[in-house]
């Protein structure tokens, strides 16, 4: 129905060859629309809207093993390097889908659901490649934000793009709430006073200095376990994948 590019084909010699980075061009096949009974969101009657929900849910599971294989690398290196790339690409698609929405004059919340494959690809690249950064954002933290500092259009590309894919609503419930954690991150939406994110320096450091180590060894482990499972609350990000 519709063909969208994103960044996730994140495999393992790209992970070992960083210059063997690979991106995929997924062609979305068609499928029999099909009611979702674990979304919550709001369902539209329009199957061609139900299908879209759909497939980017999809593709929301497969952006997720790829994030875990990003989190994975365990050299700092490696990984600033991986995030660098993906956000290149991810900016750059986000940017020209922005570009053909606006010029197509699709609105977020007030223009009906495209029927146009223009429309549908580039809705479709903006929601999957903000989700995208959205987890490496979240997980990632200490590198996504010194990237982002350092290409100042990339943080205001990733506002807008945050603000925009809020707007659609088209989002799945667990997407929603990356949208919302992501922003607390960025600081363009304030943050819930319970905010706090286990992936940051900050509060990894803070938690060292307050437990002994027997304390940390134990809650290393705990946190391992956790990683598996989506677990997300909405005012507070645990850190699972
Ligand atoms: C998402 O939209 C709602 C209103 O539709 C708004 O209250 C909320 O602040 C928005 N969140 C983000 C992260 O933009
Ligand atoms: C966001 O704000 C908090 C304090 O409210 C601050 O500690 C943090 O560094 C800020 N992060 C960014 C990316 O601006």
């Amino acid at each position: 129905m519709y063909h969208s590019t994103y960044v996730t084909c994140l495999n393992t010699s790209a992970m070992l060859h960083i210059s063997i980075i690979i991106y995929c061009l997924i062609v979305v096949a068609s499928q029999s629309p099909e009611h979702d009974h674990g979304d919550s969101r709001k369902m539209n009657d329009d199957p061609a809207e139900q299908l879209f929900v759909r497939m980017f849910m999809k593709r929301r599971t497969e952006q997720l093993a790829a994030v875990k294989r990003l989190l994975a690398i365990d050299s700092y290196e490696k990984q600033y390097k991986m995030v660098s790339v993906i956000a290149e690409k991810v900016f750059s698609v986000i940017k020209s889908s922005r570009v053909t929405l606006e010029s197509l004059g699709y609105i977020p919340g007030i223009s009906a659901f495209p029927k146009d494959e223009d429309t549908l690809d580039a809705l479709a690249n903006i929601l999957e490649n903000t989700a995208l950064f959205g987890d490496i954002l979240l997980r990632l933290p200490d590198i996504s934000h010194k990237i982002l500092i350092s290409k100042h259009e990339w943080e205001v590309s990733l506002q807008w793009s945050l603000g925009f894919s809020n707007q659609t609503h088209l989002l799945d419930k667990q997407t929603q709430k990356l949208v919302y954690l992501a922003s607390q991150e960025i600081n363009v939406t304030e943050r819930n006073p319970n905010y706090l994110n286990p992936y940051s320096k900050i509060h990894k450091q803070k938690h060292d200095k307050q437990q002994s180590p027997e304390q940390n060894v134990a809650k290393k482990k705990k946190m391992k376990k956790h990683k598996k499972g989506p677990r997300m609350s909405s005012g507070t990000f645990t850190g699972d994948l």
